[in-house]
């Protein structure tokens, strides 16, 4: 049967109710926006907006330094596509970096260039370390097979995921994933409560603050907003993996967010301070606005994993302010460091 879109239009427009929820088989959302859709967290591109002015220097042979080490690189060397630099290769556990994770092959990049040398990721695309190798494997399976994608169908990055998810085969995602599940999640992320927050602007791909010399500043923070920005422009862009991140939130969202977790008992999978158990995933201190996509993925059937079962009826009974606020609830707990061990056996 052929779905006319103003059809799934008016299907998405009531994913509140069961209706779309009980579609195990409805294809996902491709086309039309989700109402509801929190953009904060999708940061889709803004069209026409010319390109930010970058806090590197604009030569390709300058060289840029970072506080905290004396080593460096060239912008050059910064921006090359092939192999990510990393400024503290003495924080990465666990032998040499694999070479799929360090240059990827034909058809997939390195996954370093957008989840960085430690898997700590950046809000835009996900934060992979410390997973069980289970948990991790099983994503990687539910990109292929069409079961994870965006409700944003903007969310470009989001779909070349899923191509290198494609172009990969289980063996290699073991590898990554055992890769990935040594490294400690080392993100020190901080959840501040205040009436305002940083202007900000798009670059490459996510938000940051526009400087003092480029007219920033800060502006009253929108209602059920997260504004979640990396506290060095060109740290950020530099992907320096030790660099610390504010999100902002207006006040009384925290308490809010651990009344919501403790209604919905997200502790009784996720663990007491969210740290994961066994497969179920990590939240503490991970990035607020890829914790809300998630969110809002499963509550459209976006991400409707065979595991994503069980956070179904969790998401069907939270409002999308709630799940805003138990996001930066999740982000404000500190995340142990502790890294997974890597027995897949469970997985195979
Ligand atoms: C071009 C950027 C990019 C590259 C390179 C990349 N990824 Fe991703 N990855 C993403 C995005 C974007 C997401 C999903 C974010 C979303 O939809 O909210 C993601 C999500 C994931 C997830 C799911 C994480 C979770 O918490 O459930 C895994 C696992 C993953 N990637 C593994 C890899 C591996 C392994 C590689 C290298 C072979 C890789 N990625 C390379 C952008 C990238
Ligand atoms: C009944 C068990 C259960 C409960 C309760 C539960 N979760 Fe989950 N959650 C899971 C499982 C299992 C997964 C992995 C789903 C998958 O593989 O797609 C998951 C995945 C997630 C993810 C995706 C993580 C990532 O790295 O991509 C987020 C975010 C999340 N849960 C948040 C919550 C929050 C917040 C609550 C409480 C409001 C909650 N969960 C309650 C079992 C649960």
């Amino acid at each position: 049967m052929r779905r006319t879109p103003v059809l799934f239009a008016v299907a998405l427009v009531v994913f509140g109710t069961a209706a779309v929820m009980a579609q195990q088989n409805a294809p996902a959302p491709t086309g039309p926006i989700p109402a509801g859709l929190p953009e904060w967290a999708y940061t889709p591109p803004v069209p026409g907006a010319p390109p930010p002015p970058s806090a590197l220097p604009t030569d390709d042979n300058a060289v840029v330094s970072i506080p905290g080490t004396t080593k460096t690189f060239t912008r050059g060397q910064l921006r090359a596509q092939k192999e990510t630099m990393d400024w503290y290769p003495e924080d990465r556990r666990g032998g040499p970096v694999p070479n799929l994770v360090r240059f990827g092959k034909e058809g997939v990049r390195q996954c370093t260039l957008c989840h960085l040398p430690d898997g700590s990721g950046r809000p835009e695309n996900a934060p992979i370390s410390s997973y069980s190798p289970t948990y991790f494997m099983q994503q990687m399976q539910d990109f292929r097979n069409g079961l994870r994608k965006s409700a944003d169908p903007r969310k470009a990055n989001t779909n070349v995921m899923i191509g290198f998810a494609k172009a990969m085969t289980p063996e290699e995602d073991r590898i990554a994933a055992e890769y990935f599940a040594q490294q400690p999640y080392p993100r020190r992320m901080k959840v501040v409560e205040s009436k305002t927050a940083p202007k900000v602007r798009m670059q490459g791909g996510m938000h940051m603050a526009i400087p003092a010399s480029e007219g920033g500043g800060m502006e009253p923070i929108k209602a059920d907003e997260v504004v979640e920005v990396p506290d060095d422009n060109l740290r950020a862009e530099a992907r320096d993996t030790r660099l610390t991140w504010t999100a902002y939130v207006p006040p009384g969202t925290l308490n809010r967010g651990k009344q919501v977790a403790a209604k919905a008992q997200c502790a009784t999978c996720h663990g007491a301070n969210l740290e994961g158990i066994g497969p179920v995933p990590p939240l503490a201190g991970r990035s607020p606005s890829y914790t809300m996509r998630q969110l809002f993925d499963f509550k459209t059937g976006a991400r409707r994993g065979p595991w994503g079962e069980l956070m179904r009826p969790v998401v069907a009974n939270l409002s999308v302010q709630e799940l805003m606020a138990v996001a930066a609830y999740a982000a404000s707990i500190q995340s142990p460091t502790a890294a997974q061990p890597t027995t897949t056996s469970a997985a195979r």
